[in-house]
Protein backbone atom coordinates (compact mmCIF):
# COMPACT_ATOMS: atom_id res chain seq x y z
CA UNK A 1 0.00 0.00 0.00
CA UNK A 2 1.02 3.99 -0.16
CA UNK A 3 1.27 3.90 3.45
CA UNK A 4 4.09 1.15 3.34
CA UNK A 5 5.55 2.47 0.78
CA UNK A 6 6.00 6.08 2.87
CA UNK A 7 7.38 3.79 5.40
CA UNK A 8 10.34 2.03 2.91
CA UNK A 9 11.40 5.46 1.46
CA UNK A 10 12.12 6.70 4.99
CA UNK A 11 13.66 3.88 5.94
CA UNK A 12 15.92 3.69 3.10
CA UNK A 13 16.50 7.35 3.48
CA UNK A 14 17.76 6.85 7.32
CA UNK A 15 19.79 3.82 6.53
CA UNK A 16 21.10 5.73 3.63
CA UNK A 17 23.37 8.33 5.79
CA UNK A 18 27.04 5.95 5.49
CA UNK A 19 28.29 7.30 9.31
CA UNK A 20 31.44 5.64 8.42
CA UNK A 21 31.94 7.91 5.61
CA UNK A 22 30.61 10.73 7.53
CA UNK A 23 33.00 10.11 10.82
CA UNK A 24 36.21 9.36 8.60
CA UNK A 25 36.31 12.45 6.92
CA UNK A 26 34.77 14.50 9.72
CA UNK A 27 37.89 13.09 11.82
CA UNK A 28 40.39 13.68 9.13
CA UNK A 29 41.33 9.75 9.14
CA UNK A 30 41.57 9.16 5.41
CA UNK A 31 39.11 7.61 2.82
CA UNK A 32 37.72 4.18 3.63
CA UNK A 33 37.80 3.47 0.10
CA UNK A 34 41.48 3.34 0.04
CA UNK A 35 41.58 1.35 3.43
CA UNK A 36 41.50 -2.25 4.14
CA UNK A 37 38.69 -3.53 1.78
CA UNK A 38 37.41 -0.24 0.92
CA UNK A 39 34.18 -0.89 3.20
CA UNK A 40 31.98 2.18 5.28
CA UNK A 41 31.42 -0.31 7.71
CA UNK A 42 32.88 -0.17 11.47
CA UNK A 43 35.30 -2.91 10.62
CA UNK A 44 37.25 -1.28 8.19
CA UNK A 45 36.77 2.16 10.00
CA UNK A 46 38.46 0.12 13.03
CA UNK A 47 41.64 0.23 10.11
CA UNK A 48 41.93 3.63 10.32
CA UNK A 49 43.22 3.08 13.60
CA UNK A 50 40.62 4.76 15.56
CA UNK A 51 38.71 2.90 17.96
CA UNK A 52 36.56 5.31 18.59
CA UNK A 53 35.42 6.45 15.40
CA UNK A 54 35.16 2.50 14.59
CA UNK A 55 32.33 2.37 17.73
CA UNK A 56 30.83 5.40 16.92
CA UNK A 57 30.10 3.72 13.33
CA UNK A 58 28.83 0.38 15.07
CA UNK A 59 26.62 1.78 17.02
CA UNK A 60 25.14 4.80 14.61
CA UNK A 61 24.83 2.36 11.82
CA UNK A 62 22.74 -0.23 14.22
CA UNK A 63 21.10 2.84 15.87
CA UNK A 64 19.48 3.68 12.07
CA UNK A 65 17.93 0.34 11.56
CA UNK A 66 16.44 0.54 15.20
CA UNK A 67 15.12 4.29 14.55
CA UNK A 68 13.88 3.18 11.41
CA UNK A 69 11.58 0.08 13.09
CA UNK A 70 10.71 2.13 16.15
CA UNK A 71 9.11 5.33 14.25
CA UNK A 72 7.47 3.08 11.83
CA UNK A 73 6.14 0.81 14.12
CA UNK A 74 4.90 3.51 17.26
CA UNK A 75 3.32 5.23 13.76
CA UNK A 76 1.95 2.69 11.41
CA UNK A 77 2.22 -0.91 13.29
CA UNK A 78 4.27 -4.23 12.78
CA UNK A 79 4.14 -4.29 8.79
CA UNK A 80 5.58 -0.95 8.46
CA UNK A 81 8.13 -1.52 11.00
CA UNK A 82 9.30 -4.54 9.21
CA UNK A 83 9.31 -2.86 5.64
CA UNK A 84 11.00 0.43 7.61
CA UNK A 85 13.75 -1.73 8.97
CA UNK A 86 15.02 -3.55 5.89
CA UNK A 87 14.56 -0.43 3.63
CA UNK A 88 17.09 1.04 6.05
CA UNK A 89 19.09 -2.44 5.74
CA UNK A 90 19.20 -1.65 1.87
CA UNK A 91 19.86 1.97 2.39
CA UNK A 92 22.99 1.27 4.21
CA UNK A 93 23.71 -1.65 1.30
CA UNK A 94 22.93 0.59 -1.62
CA UNK A 95 22.87 4.54 -0.79
CA UNK A 96 22.02 7.01 -3.55
CA UNK A 97 24.62 9.27 -2.11
CA UNK A 98 27.68 6.66 -2.91
CA UNK A 99 26.42 5.44 -6.24
CA UNK A 100 24.89 3.14 -5.04
CA UNK A 101 28.18 1.44 -3.51
CA UNK A 102 27.58 0.81 0.49
CA UNK A 103 27.98 -1.42 3.63
CA UNK A 104 27.77 -5.18 3.97
CA UNK A 105 25.04 -4.02 6.70
CA UNK A 106 25.83 -5.80 9.62
CA UNK A 107 26.05 -2.81 12.28
CA UNK A 108 22.19 -2.17 10.86
CA UNK A 109 20.45 -5.61 10.67
CA UNK A 110 21.82 -6.14 14.36
CA UNK A 111 20.02 -2.64 15.28
CA UNK A 112 17.01 -3.52 12.97
CA UNK A 113 16.96 -6.54 14.86
CA UNK A 114 17.30 -5.75 18.46
CA UNK A 115 13.99 -3.31 17.57
CA UNK A 116 12.16 -5.68 15.94
CA UNK A 117 12.79 -8.32 18.44
CA UNK A 118 15.03 -8.05 20.86
CA UNK A 119 15.78 -11.53 21.91
CA UNK A 120 16.28 -12.41 18.36
CA UNK A 121 18.45 -9.35 18.10
CA UNK A 122 20.45 -10.25 21.20
CA UNK A 123 20.81 -13.73 20.17
CA UNK A 124 22.21 -12.55 16.75
CA UNK A 125 24.43 -10.43 18.95
CA UNK A 126 25.87 -13.01 21.10
CA UNK A 127 26.49 -15.55 17.71
CA UNK A 128 28.55 -12.73 16.22
CA UNK A 129 30.28 -12.44 19.50
CA UNK A 130 30.87 -16.15 19.95
CA UNK A 131 31.90 -16.51 16.20
CA UNK A 132 34.34 -13.64 15.81
CA UNK A 133 35.79 -14.87 19.70
CA UNK A 134 36.69 -18.64 17.93
CA UNK A 135 38.26 -16.28 14.66
CA UNK A 136 39.07 -12.83 15.26
CA UNK A 137 37.73 -12.39 11.85
CA UNK A 138 34.82 -9.78 11.45
CA UNK A 139 32.82 -11.47 8.37
CA UNK A 140 32.94 -14.73 9.90
CA UNK A 141 31.06 -13.10 13.08
CA UNK A 142 28.83 -11.18 10.62
CA UNK A 143 28.22 -14.21 8.01
CA UNK A 144 27.82 -16.99 11.45
CA UNK A 145 25.24 -14.23 13.31
CA UNK A 146 23.65 -14.09 10.11
CA UNK A 147 22.65 -17.18 9.15
CA UNK A 148 21.47 -17.84 12.70
CA UNK A 149 18.81 -15.64 12.01
CA UNK A 150 15.96 -17.49 11.06
CA UNK A 151 16.90 -20.42 13.84
CA UNK A 152 16.84 -18.04 16.61
CA UNK A 153 13.20 -16.58 15.06
CA UNK A 154 11.95 -20.60 15.05
CA UNK A 155 13.38 -20.75 18.90
CA UNK A 156 12.71 -17.31 20.11
CA UNK A 157 9.50 -15.89 18.08
CA UNK A 158 7.76 -13.91 16.84
CA UNK A 159 7.24 -16.07 13.45
CA UNK A 160 6.01 -12.77 11.37
CA UNK A 161 9.39 -12.01 11.33
CA UNK A 162 10.78 -15.36 9.93
CA UNK A 163 10.62 -14.28 5.97
CA UNK A 164 12.09 -10.92 6.59
CA UNK A 165 14.95 -12.87 8.40
CA UNK A 166 15.40 -15.02 5.17
CA UNK A 167 15.39 -12.10 3.24
CA UNK A 168 18.08 -10.03 5.78
CA UNK A 169 20.31 -13.36 5.33
CA UNK A 170 20.84 -13.65 2.16
CA UNK A 171 21.93 -9.86 1.45
CA UNK A 172 24.42 -10.00 4.68
CA UNK A 173 25.82 -13.18 2.48
CA UNK A 174 25.52 -11.34 -1.02
CA UNK A 175 27.32 -8.47 0.76
CA UNK A 176 29.99 -10.49 1.78
CA UNK A 177 30.66 -12.13 -1.51
CA UNK A 178 34.03 -10.85 -1.34
CA UNK A 179 34.73 -11.76 2.18
CA UNK A 180 33.61 -15.25 1.81
CA UNK A 181 35.97 -15.85 -1.52
CA UNK A 182 38.74 -14.95 0.86
CA UNK A 183 37.43 -17.20 3.87
CA UNK A 184 37.48 -20.10 1.91
CA UNK A 185 40.86 -19.12 0.46
CA UNK A 186 42.18 -18.74 4.08
CA UNK A 187 43.46 -14.83 3.33
CA UNK A 188 40.78 -13.47 5.37
CA UNK A 189 42.46 -11.08 7.93
CA UNK A 190 41.42 -11.13 11.64
CA UNK A 191 40.88 -7.75 13.14
CA UNK A 192 44.29 -5.79 13.50
CA UNK A 193 45.70 -7.38 10.39
CA UNK A 194 46.19 -5.80 7.02
CA UNK A 195 43.97 -6.32 4.00
CA UNK A 196 44.34 -5.07 0.30
CA UNK A 197 40.79 -3.10 -0.95
CA UNK A 198 38.41 -4.75 -3.03
CA UNK A 199 37.31 -1.85 -5.01
O1 LIG B 1 30.50 -5.73 8.74
C1 LIG B 1 31.35 -5.94 7.70
C2 LIG B 1 32.27 -7.04 8.11
O2 LIG B 1 31.54 -8.22 8.26
C3 LIG B 1 33.38 -7.22 7.13
O3 LIG B 1 33.98 -5.98 6.88
O4 LIG B 1 35.76 -4.52 6.03
O5 LIG B 1 36.30 -6.86 6.78
O6 LIG B 1 35.02 -6.50 4.69
P1 LIG B 1 35.32 -5.96 6.04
Amino acid sequence: SAILMVWAIIGYLLGSVPFGMVITRAMNLGNLREIGSGNIGATNVLRTGNKGAALATLLLDGAKGAVAVLIARLLAGDDAAQIAGLAAFVGHCWPVWLGFRGGKGVATFLGLMLALAWPVGLACCATWAAAFAATRISSAGALTAAASTALWVLILGPFRIFVLALILTGLVFLRHSANIVRLRAGTEPKVGQKKTPES
